[in-house]
């Protein structure tokens, strides 16, 4: 059973040029079962002092908050932890990564649960898993140190235990339509270069 878990994380939903992009590829892999967990339509609750002890919380005081709170932590686990693909839609906004993704990040990254600390470090229990990024951008940043994006969702997936991770970037999007056209029609290409390898 193949199981691939779509996250968009643009602010216009499935309009976003990333969201698209992911969308595109989903579609043309063979998965049996596909998860699509859109952030702008079910937005994810920022980290709170109270939701972090709810993760924390032991069952025999757990107030029926701090359970709602482990139980919606849970789910979005749950997702991630079915999925052998995750396909990440990632814009750029204001040199970073959309909050939404952010907040997502904080309520899977769970001690005991999707990573675990040893004696020699911080041990990630998601493994065996592919993520493909598709990172749109108004202006240009591959391959420079201004590029913080790439760095942070590298790391945070393999604290996880992901990492085997793809990046297509669409980038210049803001300068103009031609060059807006051109930069999507490649990262198209790449994404068509990347189907094949989905067995
Ligand atoms: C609020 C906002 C902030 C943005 N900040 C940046 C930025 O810092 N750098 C950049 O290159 N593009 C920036 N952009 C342009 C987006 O990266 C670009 O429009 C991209 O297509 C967004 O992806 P989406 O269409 O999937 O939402 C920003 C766009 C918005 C709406």
């Amino acid at each position: 059973m193949k199981t691939v878990l779509q996250l968009n994380t643009s602010i216009q939903s499935g309009n976003g040029e990333s969201s698209r992009l992911a969308h595109e590829f989903v579609e043309q892999l063979d998965a049996d079962e596909v998860i699509v967990r859109d952030l702008a339509k079910n937005p994810v609750p920022h980290l709170t002092a109270e939701r972090f002890g709810a993760f924390l919380s032991k069952a025999e005081t757990r107030t029926p908050e701090q359970a709602a709170v482990l139980r919606y932590s849970d789910l979005l686990i749950h997702e991630l932890q079915r999925a052998d693909t995750i396909v990440l839609g990632l814009p750029m906004y204001n040199f970073g990564v959309p909050s939404m993704l952010k907040a997502w990040f904080d309520h899977v990254a769970r001690a005991g649960v999707t990573f675990r600390y040893t004696e020699k470090g911080p041990v990630g229990l998601l493994t065996g898993k592919k993520v493909y990024v598709f990172a749109t951008r108004g202006g240009y940043y591959e391959g420079t140190p201004r590029d913080t994006q790439t760095a942070y969702v590298r790391d945070f997936l393999a604290f996880l235990g992901i990492t085997d991770v793809e990046f297509v970037y669409a980038e210049g999007l803001a300068i103009g339509e031609a060059v807006k056209a051109a930069s999507l029609a490649k990262a198209r290409e790449q994404l068509q270069q990347l189907v094949p390898a989905y067995a």
